[in-house]
């Protein structure tokens, strides 16, 4: 079977990419492969954990021609699914029919609450505490024109906690929901597109 060509796209620590990384080591995806991790911060450490692992590594300036290398890089290296993992760049609607049902992306918080422009890392985390919920949790989804409004694939519930800061959220959120739905949306959807080849 020929596996499905990954692009996880970063621009931060890449811990949910890492969590990508461990569950192709461990089995868990096998109908993918990270080919490129892309990146629009040069100093993601996200670009290391790639090198660390052996896979190719970009950094791709947020200029004019931006989505224009993009594109070239993802063509280039004849991807078939694009991951947003941690990657806080809004692409234009141009790109994302592009690439319809071909990007996933992880969202931290339980989609439709805490989400849309301007929702992204701990902000997330400060509303659902400001706001007083009791639970939140994680959201991957297809990307479509509508930030974070695209096809859910997968949801799982996060507890709140008394006392919980949005630094002690975000990271219950990472460890008992991101890391584990991403790896297995992405599996699903790698596993969608090797059977429609
Ligand atoms: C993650 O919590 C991810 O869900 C969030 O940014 C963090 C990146 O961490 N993404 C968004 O908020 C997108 N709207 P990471 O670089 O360690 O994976």
């Amino acid at each position: 079977m020929l596996k499905a060509k990954i692009a996880v796209l970063v621009s931060g620590g890449g811990t949910n990419l890492q969590a990508l990384i461990d569950a192709q080591k461990s089995g868990i995806i096998k109908s993918g492969e990270i080919s490129l991790v892309i990146s629009n911060k040069e100093n993601a450490y996200a670009l290391e954990r790639a090198k660390q692992n052996g896979i190719d590594a970009l950094f791709i300036k947020k200029d004019a021609d931006f989505e224009n290398n993009l594109i070239s890089a993802i063509e280039d290296n004849n991807i078939d699914l694009i991951v947003l993992a941690g990657f806080l760049v809004i692409l234009s609607a141009e790109f994302v029919r592009r690439y319809d049902k071909k990007i996933i992306n992880i969202h931290p918080s339980l989609i439709p609450s805490f989400c849309g422009d301007g929702y992204y890392g701990l902000r997330v985390h400060e509303a659902a505490l400001e706001k007083g919920v009791k639970l939140t949790g994680a959201t991957t989804h297809f990307v479509n024109e509508i930030t974070d409004g695209g096809e859910i694939i997968m949801q799982k519930a996060v507890e709140i906690k008394e006392g919980d800061t949005p630094e002690i959220l975000q990271k219950r959120v990472m460890e008992e929901a991101e890391w584990v739905i991403l790896p297995l949306s992405v599996e699903k959807v790698s596993e969608q597109i090797t059977k429609e080849r």
